[in-house]
């Protein structure tokens, strides 16, 4: 006779160790264990792409070393069965497979047992046992892993397409939120600041505003370096429509930058940098009963709330929700939109071949 298994919470929280009453997101230790419940899928997982804000992070306490890297993951994941940043408070995503579909969900979801999946829910809260990590490619963020994932009932996932390679999926869907969230505050006429629109989520959201705004009002860029490959492109397939060259957190400097490129300032503000200290800046370049969206994890709700406070600025200030509906078709369609933006992802984001991975 088959026993059926339990079913566990829908958001998971019979996977929380410690501590008692946590969430599993904001749970320090999760239950790893590569058994679904009844409403789980658990998953076979290939890469991990850590959200830029934690990849810098380790990245800097471990110089810049690809084994010490793999062992600061390792040792994270062994300790909280998650990758969960506890410097910066974030985590990432990743791709697999699906290996066992509980049977409570077998029946209502349009997932097979052996399908190639991306999460979309943030690592933070994924339970993960990892068994070794095989690679890291330091440009990318992606890590190339052998381990195990559950999916809550709760989590949202997406079957990697057919069309995209893995990795740039993977790249893509990390930062799925910014572009489908632009799809909605973007309207003809804005003028637009992107800070941070070189890289991943910067060049989709600058992508998103263009395909909104079409010909009308403006878009304009910030990035330390206006020479850069992602800035260059940026601007030859008129995504951007002016260039700023600043460094965001220097804020008088980036306000001034920005309001001779557009005196009118701006209607809307995406925040898309990877480093503390820009929200002050940020909400200069917005004009009053402009919108601010912060879509970074490095921002600072105090810094945030009081420097719009201190500046006297009725901006609204959006804080950058991973979730929106539709966000993984609209961020994948967005690079299908843009061949010269889909050969740069796939030039800099693709998996890496087994060549590059760590002997
Ligand atoms: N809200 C969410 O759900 C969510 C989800 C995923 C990720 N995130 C967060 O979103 C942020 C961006 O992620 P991403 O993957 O797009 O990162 P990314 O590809 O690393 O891009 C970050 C960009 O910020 C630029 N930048 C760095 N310092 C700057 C400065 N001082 N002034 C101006 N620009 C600067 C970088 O320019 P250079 O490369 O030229 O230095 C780069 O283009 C991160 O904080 C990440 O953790 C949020």
């Amino acid at each position: 006779m088959k026993v059926s298994k339990k079913a566990g919470h829908r958001f998971g929280t019979h996977r929380v160790i410690a501590p008692p009453g946590a969430m599993p997101q904001n749970a320090w230790k999760l239950d790893d264990t590569p058994v679904p419940f009844a409403n789980e899928i658990l998953c076979d997982v290939d890469a991990l792409n850590l959200d830029s804000a934690s990849f810098a992070q380790i990245r800097a306490c471990c110089s810049d070393d690809e084994h010490k890297i793999a062992e600061h993951i390792l040792a994270t994941v062994r300790e909280r069965g998650k990758q969960h940043n506890a410097v910066t408070g974030s985590g990432g995503m990743f791709v697999g497979r699906v290996r066992e579909i509980g049977e409570d969900l077998r029946s209502g979801i349009d997932l097979r047992e052996g399908d190639a999946i991306a999460s979309l829910v943030s690592l933070t809260l994924t339970p993960l046992r990892l068994d070794a990590v095989a690679g890291v490619q330091i440009a990318s963020g992606h890590v190339s892993v052998r381990g195990t994932a559950i999916l809550f009932e709760s989590a949202s996932w997406s079957k990697l397409p057919a069309d995209i390679d893995p990795g740039v999926a993977l790249a893509v869907l990390d930062v799925a939120g910014a572009p489908a969230q632009i799809d909605k505050l973007a309207r003809p006429d804005m003028t637009v600041v992107v800070i941070g629109a070189d890289g991943k989520s910067g060049m989709l959201a600058c992508a998103k505003a263009r395909a909104r705004l079409g010909a009308s009002g403006k878009i304009v860029g910030v990035a330390p370096r206006v020479g850069s490959e992602p800035a260059r492109l940026l601007a030859a397939e008129g995504l951007v429509d002016i260039f700023v060259e600043a460094d965001a957190r220097d804020t008088l400097s980036l306000f001034e930058k920005v309001s001779a490129a557009a005196p009118e300032l701006a209607d809307l503000v995406i925040n898309c940098v990877n480093v503390d200290g820009t929200e002050l800046g940020s909400i200069l370049c917005a004009k009053d009963s402009g919108t601010v969206y912060f879509f970074s994890m490095n921002t600072s709700f105090t810094a945030a709330a009081l420097g719009a406070e201190g500046f006297g600025k009725e901006v609204t200030m959006l804080i950058g929700n991973g979730y929106t509906k539709d966000h993984a078709a609209i961020a994948l369609q967005t690079l299908r939109d843009n061949p010269a933006l889909a050969a740069y992802f796939n030039k800099h984001y693709a998996l890496a071949r087994p060549a590059e991975r760590l002997s």
